[in-house]
């Protein structure tokens, strides 16, 4: 029988990489494939919940009765997560926003020409968790921490900083998991101080087991 243990849930999630401009040709991304965030949607609609998913720029193929909001950039995502946050119950975000942007996009393709090599002028990103967190009535808020050292230490900081109830540490550095490819580890912290670890397994099993997590979470720590 399947699992309708979301059935009633309203989840907003995010997943894939952003860009940035840096002139009208060239960007600032990262390695996210958007497989990751796609997998809790899809996983998250088999349970019975409705799903929203605002998807950066992936080479997937949209999911089977979810409704996807395409962005490109990070103020893009944090302008539609924003806009669906007063509907969601709750937020997952999966994707990998960028933390910089450049200051002063060119307008016009930069040349090599014969002067000096352009200077990049970075500024920060809206870190969209902390703004959601911010402004939250009484959504369960997930996030996620992709690190490549000190996993627990700076995914502890992540979830107390940005005022999530959990956090999905995601060693990037694991051979076959993390950016890109199809299976994925991660040790799932919450604000209570529960600590759960899954080892490396397919992504659509690890959207699963964040989702149980979180309907395990709701369980002992209501809201409301
Ligand atoms: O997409 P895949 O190829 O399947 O790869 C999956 C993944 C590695 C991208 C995914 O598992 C993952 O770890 N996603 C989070 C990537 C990330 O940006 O992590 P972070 O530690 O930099 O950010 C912490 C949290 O803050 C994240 O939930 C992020 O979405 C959020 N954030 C980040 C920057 C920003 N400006 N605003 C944010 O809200």
């Amino acid at each position: 029988l399947p699992l309708a243990d979301l059935k009633g849930q309203r989840i907003l999630v995010s997943a894939g990489p952003t860009q940035e401009a840096i002139d009208p040709v060239r960007y600032i991304s990262n390695r996210s494939s958007g497989k990751m965030g796609y997998a809790i949607a899809e996983a998250a609609r088999s349970r019975g919940a409705e799903v929203i998913l605002v998807s950066g720029p992936t080479a997937l193929i949209p999911p089977a009765g979810i409704r996807v909001v395409p962005i490109t950039t990070a103020k893009e995502m944090a302008e539609a997560m924003s806009a669906q946050f007063g509907w969601s119950s709750i937020v997952i975000m999966a994707a990998a926003v960028a933390d910089f942007l450049p200051k002063a996009p060119a307008t016009q393709k930069l040349k090599k020409g014969t002067a000096a090599v352009p200077p990049l002028e970075l500024e920060r990103a809206p870190d969209i968790l902390a703004m959601l967190s911010a402004k939250r009535t009484a959504q369960i808020l997930v996030g996620f921490a992709a690190e490549t050292q000190d996993l627990i230490e700076h995914a502890t900081g992540k979830l107390t900083a940005k005022g999530l109830d959990l956090i999905v540490a995601n060693d990037v550095t694991q051979a076959g998991a993390g950016f890109g490819s199809e299976q994925n580890a991660a040790i799932i912290l919450s604000r209570t101080g529960t600590r759960q670890t899954f080892d490396l397994r397919p992504k659509s099993q690890l959207a699963h087991d964040i989702l149980s997590a979180i309907v395990e979470f709701a369980k002992n720590e209501p809201r409301k």
